[in-house]
């Protein structure tokens, strides 16, 4: 499969050329980025494009390549509203495979975490903590939010009515329901997520650390490949990995 890395020039580009060089399936057809000495698009006969760049960057990128008909693997977070229309309307002419974390173990947590809300309930608080490197430029990061929707997807509730994103001044007790998001940003964390259950007797925490970007770049390749022979539509990381 020929296959162009945009966002080539950044931390998570440079493990997917490495990767890309080393596998036997894949091929790498263009290095792109906006970067000096790099080309902004990928050539003609591209089977499939992994976008980790900039969220301003997806729907010009994602554009194109529906009206190409080119597998379209988005690993970029933080998109707005606007943006993931852009992707939406791309994903009717071509499949997409969307994850905020490519990762197998966090897409494991993802069931792990929505089953200890099913059972914990509403009488566990439910807060999310996320740490990276301090040159992440998104907030709360796209896994953190992913841990958060399957916690109020366990328990019933409408996320964005029981969300809220950090805690400063009076804010009060806390309401029975609620769900927390937290982020801490320093030095050279490639991503810490715990989602901690916290009931009148007990805590629960499930952590993952990621130890290298591989994990995801692993993750994002064998997605590449397998979204080959899917119809046009949005997949997600527990779709390729069958969760
Ligand atoms: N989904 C996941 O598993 C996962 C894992 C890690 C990072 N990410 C996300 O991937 C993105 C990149 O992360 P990073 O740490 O590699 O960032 P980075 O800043 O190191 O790299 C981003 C690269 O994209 C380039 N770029 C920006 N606009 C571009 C455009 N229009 N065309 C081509 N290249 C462009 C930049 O020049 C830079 O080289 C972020 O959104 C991050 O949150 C996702």
């Amino acid at each position: 499969m020929k296959v162009a890395i945009l966002g080539a020039a950044g931390r998570m580009g440079h493990m997917l050329c490495d990767l890309v060089d080393r596998s036997e399936e894949l091929e790498l057809v263009a290095k792109c980025d906006v970067r000096e000495d790099y080309p902004r698009t990928w050539p003609a006969g591209t089977e499939a494009v992994i976008d980790f760049t900039f969220h301003e960057a997806v729907p010009a990128n994602i554009t194109k390549a529906a009206e190409e008909g080119v597998v379209y693997v988005l690993g970029t977070t933080g998109l707005t509203d606007e943006e993931q229309k852009s992707v939406e309307a791309a994903a009717k002419k071509i499949p997409v495979v969307q994850s905020g974390n490519y990762s197998l173990g966090v897409n494991l947590l993802l069931g792990l975490v929505k089953k200890a809300a099913e059972v914990l309930g509403i009488e566990y608080d439910c807060e999310v903590v996320e740490t990276h490197h301090r040159h992440k430029k998104d907030s709360p990061s796209g896994t953190a939010l992913m841990l958060a929707k399957v916690a109020a997807e366990g328990r019933d509730q409408n996320f964005d009515d029981v969300s809220i994103f950090g805690r400063e001044g009076m804010v009060g007790e806390r309401p029975q329901g609620e769900i927390a998001v937290h982020a801490i940003r320093g030095g050279s964390v490639i991503g810490d997520h715990t989602v901690m259950f916290a009931g009148d007797v007990e805590r629960i925490e499930i952590t993952h650390k990621a130890q290298t970007r591989e994990a995801f770049a692993a993750g994002a390749l064998r997605a590449a490949l397998w979204a080959a022979d899917k119809k046009p539509g949005i997949y997600n990381m527990r779709d390729v990995l069958g969760l």
